[in-house]
């Protein structure tokens, strides 16, 4: 039988592990981050405002603090350097992070760094800290990143399932515009700070309007815990517009991804982050890059929109799958 529970009564159902919060019973939700520029935390607030709304929710907001910090905006060689750490999943050391015991749920933040989570991230959920916080709880995932979250979350999924985690939800915002314009927007606004919209290129980063929306998350998780729900297997934010794949993309991500294996592993070889020797690859490497988006790049999307209608069923059935578990 399925005890339903209003948050805010005076007395917990046996079995189930609400918090006493100023003599009332709620239910405590940790939101946990790292953000550079600050958008991933906007992206948050706003959830967190819905979710607020609900008086019998608590929740504590944690910034995810790595040892040495990485540099915001990025220098050129600084930036391609965690390259090989970030695709291998090799974590930061993180400072430990202030925790009260007994989450009810956690949502994770996280952005995207070589289609890999950002190194701080893996670092944090490598730590003794997080294997005690995730084991069995339900998690939500929330991606802000440029538009290619895909394998970053399969990597996420892993790192989430060896700390026995439940994964309920995904959310994934992406920057403003089309493909080929933040490909232009989004390092120039990493590697000099800069935002603005120039020539015909959008603003950098997530639409204003889309952080605004990110309110009817929150209301709805809050119903959702409400009514327990985080007690089953999710999902519990369907049919809010949780992501959106992009079917075309799907392929590129996965080449790009195989590729980046390959280049990780040379870029690593060739000397510890910052050394001469590595940067020499480094710098090889990024020529390659630019010569294949120049030429390659431009032929791959003229033969996709050509096979397109051949590929179409296995295209839509990628979709479904990485569309999973909130879906559109
Ligand atoms: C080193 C690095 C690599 C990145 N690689 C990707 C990527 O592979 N895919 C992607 O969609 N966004 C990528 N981004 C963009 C981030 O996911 C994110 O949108 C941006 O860093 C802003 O996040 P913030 O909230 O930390 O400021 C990368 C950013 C950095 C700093």
């Amino acid at each position: 039988m399925k005890i339903l529970l209003r948050q805010g009564s005076i007395c917990p159902p046996p079995g189930l592990s609400y918090n006493m919060v100023d003599g009332r019973y709620v239910k405590k939700i940790l939101v946990i981050y790292y953000s550079q520029s600050g958008q991933l935390k906007r992206i948050l607030s706003r959830m967190v405002q819905g979710l607020e709304e609900n008086s019998g929710v608590q929740c504590d907001i944690r910034a995810i603090s790595p040892v040495e910090s990485y540099p915001y905006p990025w220098t050129f060689y600084r930036f391609f350097n965690v390259f090989p750490e970030a695709v291998s999943l090799d974590g930061c050391p993180v400072r430990p992070v202030d925790l009260a015991d007994n989450y009810d749920l956690i949502v994770l933040g996280y952005t995207i760094w070589f289609l890999s989570p950002a190194i701080p991230v893996t670092g944090f959920l490598q730590t003794k800290q997080a294997a005690l916080l995730f084991k069995g709880k339900p998690v939500i995932t929330v991606i802000g990143c440029r538009d290619m979250w895909l394998i970053g979350q399969e990597k996420m999924k892993t790192l989430l399932a060896d700390l026995g985690a439940r994964l309920l939800d995904n959310v994934a915002l992406t920057d403003q515009g089309r493909s080929l314009y933040t490909f232009v927007t989004t390092p120039r606004w990493l590697l000099t700070g800069k935002k603005d919209s120039f020539w015909f290129f959008p603003k950098a980063g997530v639409a204003e309007e889309e952080i605004k929306k990110m309110d009817r998350f929150g209301k709805r998780l809050a119903e959702a815990l409400d009514r327990d729900e985080e007690q089953g297997d999710g999902p519990l934010l369907s049919g809010l517009g949780a992501v959106n794949v992009n079917g075309k993309l799907i392929a590129t991500e996965r080449i790009a991804h195989r590729s980046f294996l390959i280049w990780s592993k040379l870029i690593k070889t060739a000397g510890s982050p910052c050394s001469p020797g590595r940067n020499v690859v480094i710098t090889i490497y990024t020529v390659f890059l630019l010569t294949l988006v120049l030429t390659v790049v431009p032929m791959n999307m003229i033969i996709r929109r050509l096979v397109y209608p051949l590929c179409k069923k296995s295209i839509a059935g990628a979709v479904s799958y990485y569309e999973q578990p909130s879906g559109r």
